[in-house]
Order: C-alpha cells, then sequence, then structure tokens
C-alpha cells in the first residue's frame, strides 16, 4: 500500500465543495485503515472560487488548469466535479497522466463521449469510477438490504419523483445547466440520481414509455459574475434561450415490476425533494430526502387489516453509520454532504488497494455511468416520438 496519496478536486463549485470536504474527512469514518491522505490542489479556472475552497476544506493549494494537475507529481487521486459537457476532455487527460478519477455523474452529457471514456477507463492503469452518492444513503442502502434479504420481497412497483426548484423564478440565471440537448436538463441532473436510485433498488429498467420533456421557462437572464451551483446573482437585460428540459416524466418497465418517474427543476418549495416509494410483494418502504435519518416501513401481519407505515429512525444497526459517524449514536441525525464522505471513502480504499472484504462497496463504474446515460437517452427518445415505448 502506499505510504501516502495525494488528492485534488477540478472544480470548486456547489459539488466540488462537498468533495473537497468529502476527502478531509474519508479517514475519520470507520477505523483507521487509509493511508495518509494529502489534500493537495483545488483546481478552478476561477482562481477565486479555487483559492477560497483550498483554504476553506485546508488544501495545500488551487490551480487553475486541469492540465496542472494532471502534471503534478504529489497528485494521485483526482475528483472531477464540473459541468458535464466538460467531464470527457478533463477525465481522459487524467487517466492518461495515470491519475485515479472519481467522475461526478452524469457521466458526460453525451452518450458518444460516456461511452469513449468507459473506453479510456477499460484502457487506463488507473481506477475510474462515478460518483451516484444516492447509494450511500443510509436509508437508500437499507431499504436495498431489506429488499435483497427477502424482508420487503420482490418488487412489484416502484414510484420515484425528484423534485427541486432551483430553476422556478424566471431570474435563475443562465448556466450550463440550461444548455445542452433534449434530456440534458433536470432528466440529466437529477433524473440521473433517480433513475440509478431505481435500478439500484428494483433491478435493471428493461423498457421506458410515456417519455415526456418540458421546457417552462424557455429564456434566462445572463449573469453579471460567475453563478455556483443554484446561486441567484445579479442579471443583466440580456437573455438566452433555454435549451432543455425543466420537467420530465416517463413510466419504466423493470425485469419485475412497473416504475413511474417524475423529476422537475421548477416545482417552487422543492429545493431537494428525492422521494419514492418501493412496492413489495410482502410490503413497502417509503424513502424522503428531507428526513434522511429515517424510512417508513410497512410489512404486511397477514392480519388483513395492516395497512399503514411506521417510522424506523435510522440507528447503528443500519448501513453507514456505526463507526462512519464521529458519534454514531442513534437520532444525531446525517444528510446528504455525509454520503459524499462514504463515497470518499470507499473510492481511496480502492485506490489504496484494500480489500473489498473489509471496505465499503466500491463506487460506481463507468460502465454503469453509460448504462444510466442509456437509460436516459432512452427517455428522451420516448419524448421525442410521442411516449412510444423503448426497449433497453
Ligand atoms: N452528486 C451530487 O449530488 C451532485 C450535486 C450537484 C452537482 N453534481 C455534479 O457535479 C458537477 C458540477 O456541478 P456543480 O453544481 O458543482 O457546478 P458549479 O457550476 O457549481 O461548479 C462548477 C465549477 O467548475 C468550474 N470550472 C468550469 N470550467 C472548468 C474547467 N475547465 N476546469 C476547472 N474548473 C472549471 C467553475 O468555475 C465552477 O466553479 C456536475 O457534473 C453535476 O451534475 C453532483
Amino acid at each position: 500500500m502506499a505510504e501516502s496519496l495525494g488528492v485534488a478536486v477540478i472544480g470548486a463549485g456547489m459539488a466540488g465543495k462537498a468533495h473537497a470536504a468529502a476527502y478531509r474527512t474519508a479517514s475519520t469514518l470507520y477505523s483507521p485503515v487509509l493511508p495518509e491522505i494529502r489534500l493537495v490542489s483545488i483546481g478552478d479556472v476561477n482562481a477565486e472560487f479555487g483559492s477560497l475552497a483550498a483554504r476553506r476544506f485546508g488544501y495545500e493549494r488551487n490551480d487553475t488548469s486541469w492540465q496542472a494537475i494532471a502534471a503534478a507529481d504529489d497528485i494521485d487521486v483526482v475528483s472531477v466535479v464540473i459541468a458535464n459537457s466538460l467531464h470527457r476532455e478533463v477525465v481522459e487527460g487524467l487517466l492518461a497522466a495515470g491519475k485515479h478519477v472519481l467522475c461526478e455523474k452524469p457521466l458526460s452529457d453525451s452518450l458518444q463521449d460516456a461511452r469513449a471514456m468507459a473506453d479510456a477507463a477499460r484502457n487506463a492503469s488507473s481506477i475510474a469510477r462515478i460518483g451516484f452518492t444516492f447509494r450511500r444513503t443510509p436509508g437508500i442502502a437499507y431499504i436495498r438490504d431489506l429488499i435483497q434479504n427477502g424482508t420487503l420481497g420482490n418488487v412489484l412497483h416502484f414510484s420515484g419523483r425528484y423534485w427541486t426548484d432551483y430553476g422556478f423564478s424566471p431570474e435563475a440565471p443562465m448556466s450550463w445547466r440550461y444548455k445542452g440537448g433534449p434530456g440534458s436538463g433536470a432528466l440529466a441532473d437529477v433524473g440521473s440520481h433517480l433513475t440509478y436510485v431505481s435500478e439500484f433498488l428494483c433491478g435493471d429498467i428493461k423498457s421506458i414509455s410515456g417519455g415526456r420533456l418540458t421546457t417552462a421557462i424557455d429564456k434566462r437572464p445572463l449573469p453579471l459574475s460567475a453563478v455556483m451551483g443554484h446561486d441567484h446573482v445579479a442579471v443583466s437585460d440580456t437573455f438566452e434561450a433555454v435549451e432543455n428540459d425543466d420537467y420530465a416524466a416517463f413510466n419504466a418497465e423493470f425485469a419485475n415490476g412497473a416504475g413511474s418517474f417524475e423529476v422537475s427543476r421548477v416545482a417552487a418549495g422543492h429545493a431537494n425533494s428525492l422521494q419514492f416509494e418501493v412496492f413489495c410483494e410482502k410490503g413497502a418502504a417509503k424513502f424522503d430526502q428531507r428526513r434522511p435519518s429515517e424510512i417508513q416501513l410497512f410489512l404486511h401481519d397477514g392480519s388483513g387489516h395492516d395497512n399503514g407505515y411506521r417510522q424506523v429512525i435510522l440507528g447503528p444497526g443500519h448501513p453507514y453509520i456505526a463507526g462512519g459517524l464521529a458519534m454514531d449514536a442513534p437520532e444525531v441525525g446525517f444528510g446528504q454532504n455525509d454520503a459524499f464522505g462514504y463515497q470518499a471513502r470507499a473510492f481511496l480504499e480502492e485506490v489504496a488497494g484494500l480489500g473489498e472484504e473489509t471496505s465499503l462497496p466500491r463506487c460506481a463504474t463507468f460502465d454503469e455511468g453509460v448504462r444510466n446515460m442509456e437509460l436516459l437517452g432512452a427517455v428522451a427518445e420516448s419524448a421525442l416520438n410521442n411516449g412510444k415505448k423503448v426497449m433497453l
């Protein structure tokens, strides 16, 4: 095992900061098995964002180009956390330089680029993984366990939605999120998470139908300064066209069971609502990201008058909590930021060559990233063809 691993994060925006913080906490989760983790650089073309994040999260320096990070001898591991359309160039460059890469979802903004990235990953000497963070959410991992160990039994029906409201105001400034082809809007941004979670729980989706993509607000004002994440900055009176979907809906057939999905970035009042219910032969489970420390669970008792969920608070008996929180007592609470820490820990364990038997489940592969983009592509194809059924 290497004596130490040097880490960098490319992109100091909304999710880049979560990666930067996650590498900081990764060694503090569970028993100490990792080599020394050196927090080396935050790379952002915006030097102000990069230097602020480097100072805030205790990184040695900031760089303003990905090439500087690729060339740096003191960096082994890099998170790529920039606009989807930029992933391919940066990831391929880093892999060619021998860096281990954790790339944000979706893998790219086009299926063609995503497939090229998966090819590059297969040919690389280093490890390439994608950050589907919600697989690390304790409640979601717990529901998966209940399905897989037979407590809930076979899945019959999944109903999920990921509602956000970062675009509901017409004053929300133009950013990279509003540019790209059909399906590259809310569907790619948050639908990538929801579809990944659905297959994580229910198994492979076989076909998509009833696809619908809608742009509710068709132009956005240009910002007067750099925009980070969903921030509202002062805007000019010049507008640009929104190119992609504010809202998407579709149906799916799993190998077992059916599913319905709805995603939005104009769901006023729902800043970050990933919610789903999964109905199974022996009961049902419900998760709501706004209450991440609990799930709702219903198990048939056979009485015939046993409807209704009960609240299950996730404590140390549930995945990711015992040893995965500094104070791992029941009801201390945790949330989405913690999932980035578990993800960073799993990635660093794999890079360090630690055995799977002692480690967290590995991060998802680029092939899984391609699969997810094929699924999203099927939704877009269905939507462009009046909701026709598209096989996967
Ligand atoms: N897993 C999650 O929960 C989650 C959440 C949010 C975003 N994301 C993903 O993270 C990625 C970034 O999203 P975000 O919301 O953080 O974006 P953002 O717009 O907030 O930040 C992007 C940053 O990249 C910088 N940048 C632009 N071009 C660059 C380049 N060539 N080299 C280096 N830096 C560059 C920008 O200056 C900006 O600071 C996207 O792929 C998004 O889908 C994932």
